[in-house]
């Protein structure tokens, strides 16, 4: 069967997918708690047949050099990849892959439960309680906004956004959607959403959810002006990545009553989070936890798994990002 291949493993990941990387590879595993310090990464993945990576690893020409002709595969633990320059790996020869998929309804219940919690209040509620102050039921207690009934616009209309519209159709929401690339009409069908160009969709809508990927295109998409043209009771919610967001303007609107609340799961500098918008009482803040289920991650983890044996194998990553590689 020949030698166990090198492999890097940059953070602990659910143990059944782990026992299968130890199982056929001499895995060489961090478990420094954070994220992988960049010089002991690019030392670690010298000499490596295959690394499993995360979204705090940067993989570039640097690491790319630093691992050497043999590495036959980046696979990312995560469906989203700005992490990873994806040309410098096809200059390389080097297939990279993700993990979507497995994470889509997991990912879409994390962004309902922010429109949820950013529109009643939920979490504030809950620091209220444990504050301790005296209260009584009352008839202005606490307002919040509906969810149900309301107009629901989706940034970003991949599988994760179509996945949210789908739940909001349970909730008798109405759905708009705004994303460069047009769903098949079918599913624009059965999801009763209707196309708007996003200033249309931002001034129209009483909750707007981001999906899009990170990208030069897509980096500070809402701004101040997009957070202007929003409505007063409106909620926004991003379980996407943070720079989508200009987060000092966010917390401006926040803070100015310009929008009701938000859900945020993703943040431009994380681990930090914009002082302004913790100061917010109606930010819900929650720390990257679109895909933290126990099955998810451990699903994540298979199939990242899946993908560094198929190419350690010869065989095609079933969920590669740069087909170019394989396909030449
Ligand atoms: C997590 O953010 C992911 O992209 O999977
Ligand atoms: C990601 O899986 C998306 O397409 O939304």
């Amino acid at each position: 069967m020949g030698e166990r291949p090198p492999v890097l493993v940059t953070r602990r990941l659910p143990a059944e997918a782990l026992e299968r990387v130890a199982d056929r590879c001499e895995m060489t595993l961090y478990d420094g708690g954070g994220a992988m310090p960049r010089a002991h990464l690019l030392a670690e993945v010298a000499g490596k047949a295959g690394a499993i990576t995360l979204l705090t690893d940067r993989v570039d020409d640097e690491f790319l050099d630093a691992a050497g002709p043999q590495l036959k595969i980046v696979a990312n633990y995560a469906v989203g990849f700005d992490n990873i320059d994806v040309d410098a790996c096809t200059r390389h020869g080097v297939p990279a892959s993700n993990t979507p998929e497995v994470l889509t309804e997991t990912t879409a219940d994390t962004a309902f439960a922010l429109m949820m919690a950013a529109s009643r209040r939920i979490a504030e509620g809950d620091r209220f309680l444990r504050s301790r102050e005296p209260w009584i039921w009352g008839p202005l207690m606490m307002l919040g906004q509906d969810v149900h009934h309301k107009t629901l616009g989706v940034v970003g209309f991949g599988r994760i956004g179509q996945a949210l519209a789908r739940r909001a159709r349970g909730f008798s929401m109405r759905i708009l959607y705004h994303d460069t690339f047009r769903p098949p009409a079918e599913v624009a069908r059965e999801l009763g959403a209707e196309y708007r160009d996003l200033d249309g969709l931002l001034a129209e809508s009483d909750f707007v959810s981001l999906h899009t990927n990170l990208t030069p295109e897509t980096r500070h998409l809402i701004n101040a002006d997009r957070l202007a043209a929003m409505k007063p009771t409106a909620v926004l919610v991003n379980t996407s990545r943070g720079p989508v967001i200009d987060e000092q303007a966010l917390a401006a609107a926040l803070a100015g009553g310009q929008i009701f609340a938000a859900g945020i799961d993703v943040f431009e500098r994380e681990p930090e989070v914009h002082p302004d918008l913790l100061a917010c009482e109606n930010a819900v803040l929650i720390p990257h936890l679109g895909s933290a289920t126990v099955e998810t991650r451990l699903a994540m983890a298979n199939l990242a798994a899946d993908n560094l044996f198929a190419a350690l194998d010869g065989e095609r990553p079933p969920t590669l990002l740069n087909p170019q590689v394989w396909d030449r």
